[in-house]
C-alpha cells in the first residue's frame, strides 16, 4: 500500500469545521507544557496567551485530511525605542504525538517564515523552552535567545515578565540588533504567543 504524503497548506482564516478540529487536535496532542494542567494553570495560561486577533496566518500540516500539524504565524505592530516595529511572530506550533521526528514540524516552519517575509515583518519573536532542542531548532531558522527579560500585559492587565524569548531578523537587521543589544525591554503589548 502507497503512503499517505504530508500537505502543509496556508489560511488566511479557518472554517468552523477547521477550528473543531484544532481544537480536537489540541485535546489529543499535548503540547510543550504537557502535563494535566490545574484550573488555575489553565486560567493562567489564557490570561498570557491571549493573541488570537494577531494570527494572521495557519499553516497547517495534513495527512489523510487529517491535521497533523499546526502553527500560527502573528503580527503586531509594538514599539521599541520610541520606534514603531512590525513584530512578526511564530506559535502554537504542535505535531501529532504519532507523527513527529518525520520533519513535519520542519516543513511546516519554512511556510511560516515564506509567510513572515512575505508580511514584511521587521523581525520575529517567539517564546520556547530555550532548555530544550528547540532553542536549536529555531536558530536554524535564524532565531536567538533574547538573552534579557520581556514583558507583556495578559487579558486581565496584569504584566508578565519572561526570559524564554528568541528573536529573528526578517526584514530589518537593523532593529533586530537594536533589540538585542539595547539595554531596554522588549515590551510584546498585550498578550503572549
Ligand atoms: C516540537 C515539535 C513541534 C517538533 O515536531 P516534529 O515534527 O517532530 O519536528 P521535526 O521532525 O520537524 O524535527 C525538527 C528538529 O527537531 C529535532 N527533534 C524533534 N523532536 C525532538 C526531540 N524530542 N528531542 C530532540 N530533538 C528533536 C529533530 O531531529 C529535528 O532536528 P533537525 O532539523 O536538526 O533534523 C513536536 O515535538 C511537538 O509538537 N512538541 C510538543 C509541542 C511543542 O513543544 N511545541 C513547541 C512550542 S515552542
Amino acid at each position: 500500500m502507497q503512503s499517505s504524503s504530508i500537505e502543509i497548506n496556508t489560511y488566511t482564516s479557518l472554517n468552523p469545521k477547521q477550528l473543531n478540529e484544532i481544537s480536537l487536535f489540541k485535546k489529543e496532542n499535548p503540547g510543550m507544557r504537557n502535563a494535566t494542567r490545574t484550573f488555575e494553570e489553565i486560567q493562567t495560561h489564557g490570561d498570557k496567551y491571549c493573541s488570537d486577533a494577531d494570527i494572521k496566518k495557519w499553516i497547517l500540516a495534513t495527512k489523510n485530511d487529517q491535521i497533523v500539524g499546526i502553527i500560527a504565524v502573528f503580527q503586531r505592530t509594538i514599539t521599541f525605542q520610541n520606534t514603531d516595529v512590525l513584530l512578526g511572530g511564530i506559535g502554537k506550533v504542535r505535531v501529532a504525538v504519532n507523527q513527529r521526528k518525520q520533519g513535519i514540524a520542519s516543513k511546516m516552519m519554512k511556510a511560516a517564515m515564506q509567510e513572515l517575509d512575505t508580511q514584511k515583518a521587521e523581525v520575529a519573536y517567539l517564546c520556547t523552552n530555550l532548555d530544550s532542542f528547540l532553542a536549536e531548532w529555531y536558530g536554524n531558522y535564524g532565531f536567538v535567545p533574547l538573552a534579557k527579560p520581556y514583558t507583556y500585559l495578559g487579558l486581565s492587565g496584569k504584566k508578565y515578565t519572561e526570559t524564554d524569548g528568541m528573536i529573528a531578523p526578517i526584514t530589518s537587521q537593523k532593529i533586530y540588533e537594536m533589540i538585542l543589544t539595547s539595554s531596554e525591554i522588549l515590551n510584546l503589548g498585550t498578550g503572549n504567543w
